[in-house]
């Protein structure tokens, strides 16, 4: 039976951290053998916010690293850069013709990172952001988009461009779906009501060393509010049922519901698991980042495979739009 086809891209622009790995990457992996899986590192989407280009290429590098090392598989999954595949922004461009403005300025991500005032001196990168994601999407005619709510809107606008572009040129693409993880949110460990960044140096990064991780726990705040909850405290209970053996699990319930659980004990038991998990990880990726031709081979064998799948759609496109 046919796979059924399932994109995602992949931000450039941060080192993942591990709410991302919970969240969306662990998934990824997982999904390689019942989808037709395609993963592309959004470097042009990365410019639409300040950046420094020596710093862009090298955390671009570092993240291809990351998912090789991670276990996505060259050969069961489609892996590149965007920009390596020029069909996306081509596509893009066509899109940006058949949608109206009304659509990106109600955009949500659009309206925080552009703020009130600025809608006029904001790069225009920023606003068609969405269009050119549709593009990576449509692209593949993709079925199947994991996500995390705060892409939901913008996969909604995939939509309905797929929609649109159907009904003025003929049935073209198909409608994707997102596919949201229903894995708990891992929250920041210095400010537990918002969610894991890699700012402030609270985040626990994937490549963190055993001890970075201690010293990123041992920092986690634990306080209770006066209704004796804690976000804080759920916090780590979330990662412990993620990363703690079953015994560890039940010892630390059982001694918070008894009110005798010592927060530093749970912190450092956290950070040993959380070392050891990633550690096969660290190992993978360092060996990885000391042979960057690895890297680049596989990103240009993805590219290659994605250029021609591309190019069918492309081909497509431009013929019912008209394009010679
Ligand atoms: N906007 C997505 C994010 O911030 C990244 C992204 C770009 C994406 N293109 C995509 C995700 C296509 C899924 C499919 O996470």
């Amino acid at each position: 039976m046919q796979k059924h086809t399932l994109v995602s891209g992949i931000r450039a622009s941060s080192e993942p951290h591990i709410g991302n790995y919970l969240g969306a990457i662990r998934q990824f992996v997982a999904m390689q053998d019942e989808y037709d899986c395609t993963f592309f590192i959004v470097d042009l989407h990365t410019l639409t916010t300040p950046f420094d280009p020596k710093e862009l290429r090298k955390t671009t590098f570092e993240v291809a690293a990351d998912f090789l090392a991670l276990g996505i598989d060259p050969e069961k999954s489609t892996l590149y850069l965007q920009s390596q595949v020029a069909a996306h922004a081509e596509l893009a461009w066509i899109f940006n013709c058949i949608t109206p403005l009304g659509e990106l300025y109600r955009m949500t991500q659009f309206k925080d990172k552009s703020g009130k005032d600025n809608r006029d001196s904001v790069n225009s990168g920023l606003l068609n952001y969405p269009v050119l994601m549709a593009a990576d999407i449509l692209i593949h005619k993709a079925e199947i988009v994991p996500v995390g709510q705060d892409q939901v809107q913008h996969l909604e606008l995939a939509r309905v461009i797929a929609r649109k572009f159907n009904n003025q040129f003929g049935k073209t693409f198909p409608e994707p779906k997102a596919m949201l993880n229903s894995t708990a949110k891992i929250m920041s460990l210095t400010e537990p009501d918002k969610k894991m960044s890699k700012t402030g140096g609270q985040g626990i990064l994937l490549s963190d060393s055993p001890a970075e991780i201690k010293k990123k726990l041992r920092k986690a705040v634990t306080a209770t509010d006066a209704r004796g909850k804690s976000q804080g405290v759920d916090n780590l209970f979330v990662l412990l049922r993620e990363f703690g053996s079953k015994d560890q699990i039940q010892f630390f319930e059982n001694a918070y519901r008894d009110n005798t659980i010592k927060f530093s004990e749970l912190k450092d038991i956290l950070a040993e698991n959380i070392s050891n998990y990633f550690a096969p990880f660290r190992e993978k990726r360092k060996e990885l980042l000391e042979n960057p031709d690895v890297i680049a081979r596989a990103l240009s064998d993805g590219a290659e495979k994605a250029r021609e799948k591309a190019a069918i759609t492309m081909l497509e496109v431009k013929k019912k739009v008209g394009l010679l």
